[in-house]
């Protein structure tokens, strides 16, 4: 009999197809309160789960005593309780490195419309006021040449490093947990402490995965130690920054502007201060966001469920202490 798993996100029918092969789907295109009872019913019978953003903590697993493995197609899995998962002997796995260029296209393209306000010109344009030069009131700054910042230096770190080092002959600064000798070799980038990072960066990089050790990692004393002229870029989780702090320090101009993909609460409230400012440009949440590269983090999902089903290594495994076969 093949195992019962859950898909609970969109995926491409390729995808679907795949895991059917081995097991059988019940699936959903999405969760939302009209069909989550239904979803928890299922649960209680599967054996794999795949999706995102999914709380996955005691009181679902709680619900789902036969799972085995559960799948995030995110790098990110700050929605799983990994020791909860480990004393349960469940198997958790995530999709790295697929985004990796992925995502540094889409962080260049936050500092670059943050530096350069093209969001705000862009409103220009359209509304009709582009009526003569563009003045001195609506340049922005340089991007060339500056100093980054970059906090996180993992695969996705390294790729931004590789783009700004090469494309925009910036000077890199990083901090990370633990050295990382191809951003230091093949892109020039220094390592340096969190402070000495703040005080020296034009461009601050948030990249840091979310965990109980990196939430609200930039708050206050951070961005009082950063530059004046410095612009903040966040592209990690919402929670690793204090918001109050961060619209403390745009609006007091402590920092010069912030460009973010990622916020305490997504989708964003509607009231949120940040939404108001213009030297913040927001996105929803789009660091992976394309085609080919959702496809790829989908199937690699896909792959880790089936693999870890059939008493296989999953590829990309979470280290949580779990024994597989
Ligand atoms: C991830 O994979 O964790 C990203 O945040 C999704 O874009």
């Amino acid at each position: 009999m093949k195992p019962k798993v859950i898909v609970y996100k969109k995926v491409e029918p390729e995808v679907l197809e795949y895991i059917q092969r081995t097991c059988d789907v019940v699936y959903f295109e999405g969760l939302d309160s009209l069909n989550y009872s239904e979803f928890l019913q299922e649960l209680k019978s599967a054996q794999g789960i795949l999706g995102s953003g999914l709380k996955v903590d005691k009181s679902l697993l709680d619900q789902a005593p036969q799972l085995k493995i559960v799948c995030n197609a995110s790098v990110g899995y700050d929605n799983f309780d990994v020791t909860e998962l480990s004393n349960r002997g469940i198997m958790a796995t995530n999709t790295p490195e697929v985004l990796n260029e992925t995502v540094a296209d889409t962080i260049m393209g936050l500092i670059l419309s943050t530096a350069r306000r093209m969001p705000e010109l862009d409103q220009l344009v359209k509304s009709g006021q582009w009526t003569s030069t563009i003045g001195e009131k609506w340049f922005g700054v340089d991007v060339h040449h500056k100093v980054l910042g970059i906090i996180g230096m993992g695969g996705i770190g390294s790729a931004v490093t590789k783009r700004a080092r090469f494309g925009f002959d910036m000077n890199i600064l990083y901090h990370n947990r633990s050295r990382n000798e191809e951003a230091e070799q093949k892109y020039g980038a220094t390592y340096c402490s969190m402070e000495d990072l703040l005080k020296q960066s034009d461009f601050v990089c948030l990249m840091t995965p979310l965990t109980p050790q990196t939430e609200n990692m930039m708050g206050e004393k951070e961005f009082k130690l950063m530059k004046e002229s410095a612009i903040f870029i966040n592209c990690s989780r919402g929670k690793t920054v204090d918001e109050d702090a961060l619209v403390h320090a745009l609006a007091t101009g402590e920092i010069y502007a912030a460009g973010l993909d990622v916020f305490v609460q997504e989708p964003v409230n509607e009231d949120n201060p940040l939404l108001s400012m213009k030297n913040v440009v927001t996105l929803p949440h789009i660091g992976s966001a394309t085609s080919e590269t959702r496809l790829k983090m989908a199937m690699l999902a896909a792959t880790n469920l089936v693999a870890g089903l059939q008493g296989e290594i999953p590829p990309t495994l979470i280290k949580t202490g779990v024994r597989v076969k």
